[in-house]
């Protein structure tokens, strides 16, 4: 089937060219972002395949649409990006890729809180500047801490795994309770008292209306003082300009992201050369105490070799009116 693929980095290209070798697709790589004016770059293809920060509103689809597009599928698993009603208004089907290593993103959290708790991004810069000095690079144990999981599905439940094999205290909150949560010796908790009892807090549940921002400044004026936050997830989870004002006044301690409420105007591309617009981002890096990464939490290869399968088996599943077994739902 003629695919279009929108934010098509070069791994892209040579592991889902690898994946489509036996399906035989015929995939046109692009590395624009999709947007309402580079829609038109997919005219003629039956279907999209999109990544995290590609736009697929109402408008986009209904452009796409016009254009004979039937499928849209994400190579992710979070599908924010995507209006999902408005697919299915325009007889557009949408799939995502349900399920791949949890493990990348789990591990990846873990990294970054060690790093951002024993600043190790900090130690390095300075030891690769001569500075051997350990003034300013004093963590705390994470033995016999408390730490909170907002959304406790398959990554979340991972991360919590490891955090008790650390010794602490886990405390869960999500709108459903998952069983292997707690009987691997997690504890559920209304999120009130999550991050009012947490030394560390943890986001893996998903961007809706009911968790954007849910992270803000009344939230983070109950935390523990001086705890830290990890988002993983994604980046409108996060009041960012509220972080900001609690890390100004040690209220959040150290914060650690991988993503960003603006980053698709930043992520996934290089701009060392160019002059960064984006005041909010430059602040956030600023600190010695935060961490930046650029969506890269996912990034294993295990991870992007199950996440090329199933588009493909996606776009096959499609093609031949099979089930889509990762379609994703509306509404
Ligand atoms: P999952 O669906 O297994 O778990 C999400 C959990 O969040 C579920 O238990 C769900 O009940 C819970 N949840 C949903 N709405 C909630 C609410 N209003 N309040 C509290 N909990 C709520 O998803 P999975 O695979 O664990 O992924 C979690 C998120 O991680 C994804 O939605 C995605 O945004 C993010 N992600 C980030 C990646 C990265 O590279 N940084 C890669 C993959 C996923």
């Amino acid at each position: 089937m003629k695919t279009a693929v929108f934010s098509t980095r070069s791994y892209d290209k040579a592991l889902l060219t690898a994946a489509n070798a036996r399906a035989g697709h015929e995939l046109i790589f692009l590395q624009d972002r999709l947007t309402a004016s580079t829609a038109s770059l997919a005219a003629g293809c039956e279907a999209v395949c999109v990544f995290v920060n590609d736009n697929v509103d109402a408008e986009v689809l209904t452009l796409l649409a016009a254009q004979g597009t039937r499928l849209v599928a994400t190579r992710s698993t979070g599908y924010n990006q995507i209006d999902a009603a408005a697919a299915a208004g325009l007889g557009i089907e949408v799939v995502r890729v349900t399920s791949y290593s949890p493990y990348s993103v789990a591990e990846f959290a873990v990294g970054l809180l060690l790093a951002v708790n024993r600043k190790i991004a900090r130690a390095s810069a300075r030891t690769r500047d001569g500075n051997f000095e350990l003034d300013g690079l004093m963590g705390f144990d994470l033995h016999g801490k408390t730490v909170g999981v907002i959304g406790t599905g398959k990554i979340g439940t991972i991360f919590a795994r490891i955090m008790l094999g650390f010794g602490c205290t886990v405390l869960g909150y999500d709108q459903y309770r998952n069983p292997d949560f707690e009987a691997m010796g997690g504890n559920y908790a209304s999120s009130a008292d999550l991050v009012h009892d947490c030394d560390v807090i943890s986001l893996h549940c998903p961007l809706t209306d009911q968790t954007r921002h849910i992270v803000n400044a009344e939230s983070l004026a109950r935390a523990k003082r001086g705890a830290i936050l990890i988002n993983t997830s994604r980046g409108a989870l996060v009041d960012t300009e509220a972080a900001i004002a609690a890390l100004k006044t040690g209220q959040l301690g150290g914060l650690a992201i991988d993503v960003y409420e603006q980053e698709s105007n930043l992520f996934f591309q290089d701009l060392s050369s160019t002059i960064i617009e984006d005041d909010v981002i430059q602040r956030l890096v600023s600190f010695h105490n935060v961490i930046v990464t650029g969506h890269q939490a996912f990034f294993t290869q295990e991870a992007i070799g199950q996440i090329m399968q199933t588009t493909i088996e996606s776009i096959s599943a499609f093609e031949s009116g099979a089930e889509l077994v990762n379609r994703v739902p509306v509404g």
